[in-house]
């Protein structure tokens, strides 16, 4: 199994045995680095992108903060998210679009976006190279004074149940190290809004192994010259 096929292998799985909002989950709550950006967003309808959106988890708070004409896209590989993320928006009222696509070649329409957020899904492409392009498409699709809300893991690893430590099989192991020099680089002229480091650990199961995947997490709110 490669680091793409685990990541649909999870997703699919995760979605079709855990509810939007459900507790004990990392569907329970928003990301408030999120609802904080939506404080920034311009009066007026906005045009908003969740990138991996799964089935909601901000594309629904975000549809619900926006003003009527705004549009808020949201994009997913995997089409269970799609459904979901319809049927979520649907059951709360609120309106999106879901849109089938992989970040790996996903282009924004050219400065178009007044808001890009992307929560633990942008490091889901299949190496450096393609992590960076993602950003600087983002980034050509986002107007001036625009807003980008990241949270990106890096450093991943599994620890087994016995206590064993194995690298994280995930599509290409990104170091804290690469990520500062993509981010300093790309968002040079930015100006950083929200800048925080944490830790995180998701409790996972492959081939009915319980494990726990960790890393460190950048979230980031960034706002356009
Ligand atoms: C950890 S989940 C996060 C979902 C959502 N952003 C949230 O915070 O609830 C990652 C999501 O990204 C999607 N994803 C992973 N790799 C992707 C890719 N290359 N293109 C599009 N979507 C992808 C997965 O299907 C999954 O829904």
């Amino acid at each position: 199994m490669n680091g793409r096929d685990e990541t649909l292998r999870y997703h699919q799985e995760f979605y079709s045995r855990h509810a939007l909002d459900e507790p004990g989950t990392w569907l329970h709550k928003p990301s408030k680095l999120v609802l904080r950006a939506l404080d920034q967003l311009p009066e007026g309808p906005v045009t908003v992108y969740d990138l991996g959106a799964g089935v909601g988890r901000h594309t629904l708070p975000i549809a619900a903060a926006v003003p009527e004409g705004s549009r808020v896209i949201g994009v997913d590989f995997l089409p269970l998210a799609n459904e979901k993320l319809l049927q979520n928006a649907a059951e709360a009222g609120v309106e999106v679009e879901a849109v089938q696509a992989d970040l790996e070649e996903f282009k924004l329409p050219a400065e178009t976006a007044d808001l890009v957020v992307g929560i633990s899904a942008l490091e889901h492409v299949s190496n450096l190279e393609a992590f960076e392009d993602l950003l600087r498409r983002m980034q050509d699709g986002t107007k001036p004074g625009g807003l980008h809300c990241l949270e990106v893991f890096y450093d991943r690893y599994e620890i087994e149940m016995t206590g064993v430590v194995r690298p994280a099989l995930v599509e290409f192991p990104l170091t804290g190290e690469e990520l500062d020099d993509v981010i300093n680089r790309l968002y040079a002229s930015w100006t950083r809004i929200e800048e925080k480091r944490g830790t995180g650990t998701v409790e996972e199961a492959r081939n009915g192994e319980p494990y726990k995947l960790m890393g460190s997490n950048l979230r980031l709110l960034a706002r356009k010259p």
